[in-house]
């Protein structure tokens, strides 16, 4: 292992999107391909951390060394985490979760209508304004995917969910978000301070945030 702050501590990643499901062939989903997640969970691993990684559906390989859940909704996500929430020291959402789901689940599948089709969405559990509420040791970091005012939605994610640190990704720059290898972000810091990371690969956001988490783990042992 690179650093021994890490070593034999609980980390928990959450990575990819998730799927809710409108009928027995539809569901909806976003762009998160999950790379940006199991490069932390990998990295947090070879730092020497046990790591917990709760994924929504990817075409990606788990890193070896995590032990990996799979999961599908929101609701599945929003379970799996609770259920190790106690235990962690380090929880790192990345996951891109719903925000809506489709109020009503078809057991048939919908039919062409004649006319235009309107869906009702209902709101899913935001999981991290839960984790936020019930925290007690745990050092909690939340991603923000923006696509405007970057500083001042993370900022008001950070305090009004209770954050420790809050990683700022502005999709709306070329090599930076969904899909790519490549990520640009700003880590806002509880303490007033931010760090910006200019355009590198998911795996070096991931190590710098890491030494950040690292940072964290040491004043919080002091
Ligand atoms: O997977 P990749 O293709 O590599 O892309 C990486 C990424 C763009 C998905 C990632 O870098 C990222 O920005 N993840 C957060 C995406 C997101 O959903 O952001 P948000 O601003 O909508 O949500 C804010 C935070 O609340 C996130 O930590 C999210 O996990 C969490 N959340 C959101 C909704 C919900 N119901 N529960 C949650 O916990």
């Amino acid at each position: 292992p690179k650093s021994s702050v890490l070593a034999e501590k609980k980390v928990l990643v959450t990575a990819g999107p998730t799927q809710e499901k409108l009928d027995p062939v539809r569901y909806l989903t976003n762009h998160s391909s999950g790379k940006m997640g199991y490069a932390i969970a990998e990295e947090a691993a070879n730092r020497g951390a046990h790591v917990i990684l709760v994924s929504g559906p990817t075409n990606i390989q788990p890193p070896a060394n995590v032990t990996f859940n799979q999961v599908t909704s929101a609701e599945d996500m929003f379970e799996k985490v609770m259920a190790y929430y106690n235990e962690m020291d380090v929880v790192v959402k990345s996951a891109a979760v719903a925000d809506y789901r489709p109020k009503r689940v078809s057991d048939q599948k919908i039919k062409k209508q004649p006319n235009d089709l309107a869906i009702e969405m209902e709101r899913t559990t935001d999981i991290l304004k839960t984790l936020g509420e019930q925290k007690k040791h745990q050092l909690l970091i939340g991603f923000a995917a923006e696509s405007e005012q970057l500083e001042f939605y993370a900022q008001d994610k950070l305090k009004r969910k209770n954050l420790d640190m809050i990683v700022g990704n502005n999709i709306a720059l070329a090599g930076a978000g969904f899909q790519g290898d490549t990520n640009i972000v700003t880590i806002f810091k509880k303490d007033g301070t931010s760090l910006l990371l200019p355009l590198m690969s998911k795996k070096e956001v991931a190590s710098n945030l890491l030494n950040e988490i690292e940072l964290l783990v040491k004043e919080n042992e002091k």
